[in-house]
């Protein structure tokens, strides 16, 4: 696999999506793939780390998820906001949206999901879990994740580093409408008055 990301222990891969991007979703089954925005997902379990994504039934990346058991999640950059838009806005029913968007793919390392680095800051692979008495009831889906890699320039020992001269890699978050802020103004907390510092 010819990767310029490095691999995030997966004790860490949860801090890949906690706060808060949109992601893409991607899928595939038999000779099909897909790729759909998702602006509602987070972590849910520690160990194994596990996440959860809003996909909702009608969309064929969810058909595409369930008839595999698996589906990839990739964090697009600040860079990608039109992409993400446009396929978020697009079914795989209608079009391939890899080659009518001119997105490259790769394929992961342990499922092989379609993963996406050109426009992206980082990546997971995930095992869809399966709720027999949800499946049907919600959007919702759990992923165990299997592996995950990050861009080092912005994801380094464990955590983001959002800085002034990655800006174009800071991540994505939907206000809605194809309006979305970038995060990017890092703040560190200090110690309250009188609270002790650890
Ligand atoms: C920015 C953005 C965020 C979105 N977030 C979600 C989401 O969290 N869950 C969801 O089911 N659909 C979400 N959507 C809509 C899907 O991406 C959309 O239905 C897509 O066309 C599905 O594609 P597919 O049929 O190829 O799977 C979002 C769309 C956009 C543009």
């Amino acid at each position: 696999m010819n990767s310029h990301f490095s691999p995030v222990a997966l004790e860490h891969a949860s801090r890949l999506i906690n706060h808060g991007p949109t992601v893409l979703v991607t899928s595939a089954h038999g000779a099909s793939r897909n790729v759909m925005a998702a602006a509602w997902s987070m972590p849910v379990e520690f160990t194994p780390p596990r996440i959860a994504i809003v996909i909702d039934k009608r969309t064929y990346t969810r058909e595409l998820a369930s008839a595999s058991g698996s589906f990839g999640v990739c964090v697009p950059g600040a860079a990608a906001a039109d992409l993400t838009y446009a396929v978020g806005s697009t079914s795989g029913r209608d079009i391939d949206k890899f080659a009518r968007f001119g997105i490259a793919a790769m394929a992961g390392p342990v499922l092989g999901l379609p993963l996406i680095e050109a426009g992206c800051v980082a990546w997971l692979e995930c095992r869809l879990i399966r709720e027999p008495h949800t499946e049907d009831a919600y959007d919702t889906c759990f992923g165990e994740v299997v592996s995950a890699a990050a861009d080092p320039r912005i994801f380094e020992q464990g955590r983001w580093s959002l800085r002034g001269d990655n800006a174009d890699l800071h991540t994505l978050h939907h206000l809605g409408a194809g309006n979305f802020a970038c995060a990017g103004n890092v703040i560190q907390a200090r110690p309250l008055a009188g609270e002790i510092a650890e």
